[in-house]
């Protein structure tokens, strides 16, 4: 993950740094795409889609706050990276958190890097944050236009995306711990790594656990002319939304996976 401060570049300017990277990728959310440059996807707080994006977190209003995810892990073939361009920020408010998994993965014990090393984990893809098993619910209530299914926000439906527990990252080799809260839903075949259902759940839960250590993660606070790229097969995102009112917009590029995908998509 590389921070860029004092940029002074445009959406061409962006897309042509972007394309330094590899062939740039399109996201399937239609309406956050720029008509004026296609490859532009727009963070938006304080726009029109405020709506559907604000939920409640202990009694507090929240637009766009998001758990902790890779960008397209929910196809089974996440982008290889990603830019973002502060083109308006908001002060304090609206940080974007990255987290490193392959850092996380080294920080497994003996035992639980074993254990790792022999499952495979499922990702459903789930309008609902309600229905996520293992984000935290804790004091969270959806907004009255919060979306429930995926036509509802212009997304097609998505089987569940399947990955080894520890994806070897296909250009560093290195180990990177495939465990994000957002969608992770259960081990595939547990008995296989011979754990029951229960036991797998629990140490999905000691996984989560796990990422969330705050050793592991980078909390970015917004500056005018900012530019961040990362590398989304190696470290986690999420945001921390902003107060309803708030405007906010980052500009998002996508380097796509060419032909690589970590995972596959489960059949039937
Ligand atoms: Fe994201």
């Amino acid at each position: 993950m590389l921070l860029f401060r004092d940029q002074d570049i445009d959406a061409k300017g962006q897309i042509a740094f972007s394309r330094l990277f590899g062939t740039l990728e399109r996201h399937p959310l239609e309406v956050t795409i720029s008509h004026e440059h296609p490859e532009l996807f727009t963070l938006e707080n304080g726009g029109d889609r405020d709506p559907f994006n604000t939920a409640y977190y202990h009694g507090q209003p929240t637009v766009g706050r998001l758990d902790w995810h890779m960008d397209l892990h929910y196809t089974a073939r996440p982008n290889h990276g990603a830019v973002l361009r502060a083109v308006t920020i908001a002060d304090e408010d609206g940080e974007t958190g990255f987290g490193d998994l392959a850092r996380a993965y080294e920080g497994l014990d003996a035992d639980q890097k074993s254990i790792v090393g022999k499952i495979e984990v499922a990702y459903r893809f789930n309008m609902q944050r309600l229905d996520m098993r293992f984000v935290d619910l804790e004091g969270y209530e959806p907004g009255p236009q919060s979306p429930k299914k995926p036509s509802d926000i212009g997304f097609p439906d998505f089987a569940d995306a399947v990955y080894p527990a520890a994806v070897m990252h296909p250009v560093t080799g290195m180990r990177v711990l495939e465990i994000v809260e957002q969608f992770l839903d259960r081990v595939i075949d547990p008995e296989r790594a011979g754990l029951s259902e229960a036991q797998a759940d629990d140490l999905l839960r000691d996984l989560v656990d796990h990422i969330r250590k705050p050793e592991f993660h980078y909390f970015h606070t917004w500056q005018s002319g900012d530019v961040v790229l990362w590398d989304n097969w190696r470290f986690m995102h999420c945001t921390t939304g902003t107060r309803p009112g708030v405007k906010r917009l980052i500009n998002r590029t996508t380097i796509g996976a060419g032909d690589v995908a970590l995972g596959r998509v489960l059949k039937g």
